[in-house]
């Protein structure tokens, strides 16, 4: 039985702000789940929902199998830690850990045993005697988090919890808590909006924007085959090539990708090769890592972009390079701006459309799914950001060729969505 289900959970803030829309997610027995997205993305909001303290617009929640749309908060079995765990200042660090045993009435003996295991669990057993307030932000995390789960709750719910600490901080307890809630087999719903954080973390990574699921997968799933671009550019360490390309298929040969002054060919042997040429005479999006591009000799065969190398930037562990290559690249395609007045859900939400059409009066139908921007209206020529790895090959003003990696490249329309379907 999976310990969450979302089915359709969309919620409307009281004067007609979307939050989120329409989600479809479960999160499995034991599960360590890092719901991902930029902020104000509706995160919170939906994490919030499976607590109780934010009320349900429209859709299902199940937690272990029961309904709980209308449960109250204590009833879910649920425990919660913010950005901030507020500790009780006048309580010592025992007294913080032992309070919600006690509030339960446990037994005395069983609670001391358990506050002394957990707090050495949580690297805190020599901080026990002390008041929150002489703790560093990292001592007193660990305390809100061992408050939160020292009752052993059935789903534990963390919101950004390490985005107050510094970074050195933020890695070690991020080690911490992946060995601790999997120690304890609780499933757990973590929020961030760092990538580094949900790829190191999670079992699964569910990625948001602007209130829409845009992907949900192992972190391997969703950083090698991203389902959209929004997720390709979200994952993406260094800043991802987005190029523009017109698909042609001169005399059936081969495919072959326009990118205006240069052209890649994929073999029909090539396994995406059926599904991009659905899209023959039609521009589409190509997601290149700068790690899929390398600088090969001028003279060299093989896919490649040339250009001149405006300038090179060091990063300390590897050299990026910028190349003005003249492709047309797009920006991100996002889902509609839920503030768009005239936004009221997409073609197959009837349920929450029309709630939202309550909300708002007559929606106007013409407005009714608002497509996101075309992209021929966010082209311009950036240059095309190349790895290279610990040595600059090139310089400043040089001409260079890089080599294109055609398995790695990443096709999508112009909404942004994959054309040949990611594996999951
Ligand atoms: N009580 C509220 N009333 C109206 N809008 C809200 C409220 N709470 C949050 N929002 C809006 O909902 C969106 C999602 O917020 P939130 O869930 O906090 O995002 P995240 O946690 O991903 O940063 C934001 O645009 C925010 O301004
Ligand atoms: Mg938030």
């Amino acid at each position: 039985m999976s310990a969450v289900v979302l089915d359709n959970v969309t919620k409307v803030y009281p004067g007609g702000f979307l939050a989120v829309d329409r989600m479809n997610l479960r999160a499995e027995e034991g599960e360590l789940l890092v719901l991902l997205g930029p902020s104000g993305c509706g995160k919170s909001t939906l994490l919030r929902m499976i607590a109780g303290l934010e009320e349900i617009t429209a859709g299902d929640l199940w937690l272990g199998g029961k309904f709980a749309n209308h449960l109250a908060p204590r009833d879910r079995d649920v425990a919660m830690v913010f950005q901030n765990g507020a500790l009780y200042p006048h309580r010592t660090v025992r007294g913080n850990l032992s309070f919600p045993l006690e509030i339960a009435k446990a037994d005395p003996g069983m609670t001391r045993e358990r506050v002394v295991e957990l707090s050495r669990a949580l690297h805190i057993d020599e901080t026990l005697d002390r008041r929150p307030g002489t703790l560093s932000g990292g001592q007193r995390q660990r305390v809100a988090m061992g408050r939160a789960i020292v009752r052993q709750p059935s789903l534990f719910l963390m919101d950004e919890p390490l985005s107050n600490l510094d970074a050195g901080m933020r890695t070690e307890l991020r080690m911490e808590i992946s060995s601790l809630v999997r120690a304890l087999g609780v499933t757990t719903v973590y929020v961030t909006h760092d990538q580094v954080e949900a790829l190191t973390l999670a079992d699964r990574i569910a990625i948001m924007n602007r209130g829409v699921l845009q992907d949900i997968g192992t972190p391997a799933q969703v950083y090698n085959d991203p389902a959209t671009a929004f997720t390709a550019a979200f994952l993406s360490s260094q800043q991802l090539n987005l190029l523009a390309a017109t698909v042609r298929t001169p005399q059936n040969q081969f495919i072959l990708l326009d990118f205006g002054p240069h052209q890649i060919t994929m073999p029909w042997t090539d396994p995406r090769a059926y599904a991009v040429s659905q899209h023959t005479g039609s521009q589409i999006i190509v997601g290149i890592r700068p790690d899929a591009l390398a600088p090969m000799p001028e003279k060299a065969e093989g896919p490649s972009f040339f250009g001149r190398v405006r300038t090179l930037e060091y990063h300390g562990h590897e050299w990026l390079a910028y190349l003005e290559a003249g492709i047309p690249s797009v920006t991100v395609p996002e889902p509609p701006d839920p503030r768009h007045k005239a936004y009221a859900g997409g073609a197959n939400g009837s349920r929450a459309r029309s709630m939202m059409r309550r909300l708002w009066g007559a929606a106007d139908d013409a407005g009714e799914h608002t497509p996101p921007p075309p992209i021929g209206g966010t082209h311009r020529r950036a240059d095309l950001i190349v790895r290279l790895g610990g040595r600059p090959v090139w310089r400043a003003g040089e001409h260079g060729r890089v080599a294109v990696d055609v398995s790695r490249l990443m096709l999508f329309t112009q909404a942004g969505g994959r054309i040949d379907p990611p594996r999951r």
